[in-house]
């Protein structure tokens, strides 16, 4: 009796941890990675929600077919800082890739990643390591690609290395690593690069088939034995070394695909990206690498300063890098408020916008930060931040492109000929939708957020073709607010002329310049044919005063049936919002409950989140952003 109930207890206990252990693997391996970030908080914010399913929805993360184990991870670039945590990520045991380039993780290699033994790339490049290698590396039996370069790593090249017979490319370069260069007889290796460090002895004949390159910079480092009678012609490992760098760049490129990890040489796409940029890109990025005009003194090293590194947001999922930049051809857009935007069309065809703000008046910090604050912003009336960079001299932000061209352009661009109107459908969703972007960004940071730059050119259309806007926060990062190029000047309220400071209730202000810019079709300053200039909203009062209304539309909008009570209203919802004293304007979030009260039966019932929804199952919106042309 006794023996029999033991035994009930041992097979119930025996049961349930196998049962535990087999189904709870992948949220074991859940619970590492948030080990992982709790001790080394990434200055990006990753969207790791501990209640998603860690195989479909976080960053970075991916796992094997089963969804049973985490497999894959990478975060290059996300703002690590500090040493790498012990017993986190070694938790991993199913992890064939990782990849944590270009952050600034520090102290010394993370020995425990031994546990690793199916780890197939390990990607540690561009950090603040130091100490000594792992002395074993025949741990990792699969290792097929190691780059530690970029690191403080010092001591001796552990000759363990020899043991991994998949290793195909290893990269020690710009460390502090000492001694001789162990024989590794390694038939698979393709790709090494062992330069500045600071290396001694004779290269062993066993890598003489890599090119000179691979060892410059070392302390005492000679290719040829020439005290040795075998040596062989002086040309021969020049011509064997090109074969070899032929089929390695090929199988290189398929580890790129294969990793989804971009192994270019970023720093130096990056100065050539800067470079170009700096001479007024018309042509492609391309054309201009062709020409080679750039000086070898500009490169300086990307690592020189790991922070300066091209942050993505969530949801970009690192699709592109620097380097895609470099290679993507570019044209300029316009010259806005904060800089000028460039259209780059990438490889995959995928276009984006990268923005060059002139006179970022915050440090580093602050401006990580506040893009911290604007990346995170999910929402299908925001055009979507998608990367940025900050150095010292160059400030870059990326976002989605949108086809279809910006309001301004939509309004204002080539009238006459046979354009196509914008009817009153459209302009209703673009007054609500851009609308909804505000009030949303007005929400976003505990309330304090500001959109800063709310014009018609700042506005363009989703993939539902309702309005969203871009631009935001940045008057949050300038110096304090630039006197505006002229048509931005229609759009600022009356006190920010004084107070220079951009606020939710001067936001509401440009908007309502908005409103009466999509019911007018005029420009909020413009210049008639008696070379009188003219601003919006004193002439939108002037004549409304003298109860001239109709006269007020656009001719443009007059031509559909029965809207004239909808415009009057919408023009009453404008002449609310430019009311001169910013206390009696109306919030933002009131503005889309009116302007959703203009037409109830089509956008009332269409709640954000219905309409997120939607959205997202489509793809991603067409293009668009600043086309402000004015000088
Ligand atoms: C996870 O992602 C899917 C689609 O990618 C989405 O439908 C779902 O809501 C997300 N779940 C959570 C908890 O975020
Ligand atoms: C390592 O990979 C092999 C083959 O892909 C697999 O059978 C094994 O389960 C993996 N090990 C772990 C710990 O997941
Ligand atoms: C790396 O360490 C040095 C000092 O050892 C420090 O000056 C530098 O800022 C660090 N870099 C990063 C990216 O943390
Ligand atoms: C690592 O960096 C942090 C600051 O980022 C610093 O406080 C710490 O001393 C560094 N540790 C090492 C070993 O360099
Ligand atoms: C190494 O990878 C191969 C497949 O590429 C796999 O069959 C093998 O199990 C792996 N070895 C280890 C130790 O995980
Ligand atoms: C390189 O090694 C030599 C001696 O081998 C030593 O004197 C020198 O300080 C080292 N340099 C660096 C930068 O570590
Ligand atoms: C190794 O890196 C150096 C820069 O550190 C570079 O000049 C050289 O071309 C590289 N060599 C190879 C073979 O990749
Ligand atoms: C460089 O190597 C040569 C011969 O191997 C040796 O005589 C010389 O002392 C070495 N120089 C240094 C700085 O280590
Ligand atoms: C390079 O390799 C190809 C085959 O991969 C071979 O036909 C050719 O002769 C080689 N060239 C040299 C110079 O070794
Ligand atoms: C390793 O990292 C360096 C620096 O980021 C990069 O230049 C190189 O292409 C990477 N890949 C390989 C295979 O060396
Ligand atoms: C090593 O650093 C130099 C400049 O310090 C840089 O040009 C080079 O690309 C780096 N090498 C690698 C392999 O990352």
């Amino acid at each position: 009796m006794e023996m029999q109930k033991k035994c009930y207890i041992f097979c119930i206990i025996f049961v349930g941890l196998f049962l535990l252990s087999s189904c709870n693997l992948v949220e074991n391996d859940k619970q590492a990675l948030l080990d992982f970030v709790k001790k080394l908080p990434p200055l990006r914010v990753l969207n790791w929600d501990e209640s998603s399913p860690v195989c479909k929805n976080w960053t970075g993360v991916s796992c094997n077919e089963e969804g049973s184990r985490v497999i894959s991870l990478r975060l290059p670039g996300v703002g690590f800082h500090g040493p790498f945590p012990v017993n986190t990520l070694s938790r991993l045991s199913a992890l064939q890739i990782l990849s944590l380039r270009s952050n600034g993780i520090n102290g010394s290699f993370p020995f425990d990643l031994g546990n690793l033994k199916n780890l197939s790339f390990l990607y540690l490049q561009c950090n603040n390591f130091s100490g000594p290698l792992p002395r074993d590396f025949s741990v990792w039996r699969n290792l097929s690609s190691v780059n530690l370069s970029n690191n403080k790593f010092s001591g001796n090249i552990p000759s363990s290395i020899s043991s991994l017979r998949q290793l195909s490319s290893l990269n020690l370069a710009n460390n502090s690593l000492f001694g001789l260069i162990p024989d590794l007889n390694l038939p698979n290796l393709e790709l090494l690069n062992l330069s500045n460090n600071n290396l001694s002895g004779s290269v062993p004949k066993s890598l003489k088939r890599f090119p000179k390159s691979a060892f410059l910079g070392n302390n005492n480092v000679t290719l040829l034995e020439l005290s040795s009678p075998v040596v062989s012609l002086p040309k021969e490992p020049i011509l064997k070394s090109r074969n070899t760098t032929g089929k390695l760049s090929e199988r290189a490129l398929l580890g790129i695909i294969i990793a989804g990890c971009v192994l270019g040489l970023l720093g130096f796409a990056f100065l050539l990206l800067v470079c170009l940029l700096k001479r007024k890109v018309d042509d492609g990025f391309s054309g201009k690498l062709e020409k080679g005009d750039m000086s070898p003194e500009k490169v300086i090293s990307r690592c020189q300063d790991a922070n300066n590194k091209l942050v993505f947001f969530d949801g970009c999922n690192f699709a592109f890098d620097l380097e895609d930049l470099l290679r993507a051809s570019a044209e300029v857009l316009g010259k806005g408020t904060f800089g000028t935007a460039y259209k780059a069309i990438l490889e995959d065809a995928t276009m984006v916008v990268v923005k060059r703000l002139k006179e970022v008046g915050v440090g580093k910090r602050e401006f990580e930060q506040q893009m911290g604050v604007v990346g995170s912003i999910k929402h299908e009336n925001v055009v979507e931040l998608r990367a940025y960079y900050y150095s010292k001299d160059e400030k870059l932000i990326v976002y989605d492109y949108y086809s279809q061209g910006s309001l301004a352009v939509m309004l204002h661009g080539k009238r006459g000929e046979n354009r196509t109107h914008l009817d009153w459908e459209t302009r209703l969703r673009i007054a609500v939708g851009a609308a909804r972007g505000i009030a949303q960004i007005h929400i976003e940071n505990g309330g304090k957020l500001v959109h800063g730059n709310v014009k018609s050119s700042n506005i363009f259309l989703n993939s539902r073709q309702y309005g969203c806007v871009s631009d935001l926060g940045l008057s949050m990062v300038m110096n304090s607010l630039a006197p505006p190029i002229a048509r931005a000047a229609g759009y600022r309220a009356p006190e920010v002329t004084d107070t220079r400071k951009a606020t939710q209730a001067s936001d509401v202000y440009s908007f309502g310049v908005m409103l009466l810019e999509l019911l007018t079709g005029k420009s909020p300053i413009h210049t008639t044919s008696a070379d009188e200039i003219v601003y919006l909203v004193r002439w939108v009062h002037s004549v409304v005063r003298e109860e001239w209304t109709a006269e007020v539309f656009d001719v443009e909008l007059l031509r559909y049936p029965n809207i004239e009570e909808e415009l009057v209203e919408m023009l009453q919802i404008a002449m609310a919002c430019v009311v001169r004293v910013p206390d009696q304007r109306p919030k933002m979030s009131e503005v889309v409950k009116m302007i959703e009260n203009v037409r109830p039966t089509d956008y009332q019932n269409r709640s954000s989140g219905e309409l997120k929804a939607e959205n997202s199952v489509q793809t991603p919106p067409v293009a668009v952003f600043e086309t402000d042309l004015s000088s």
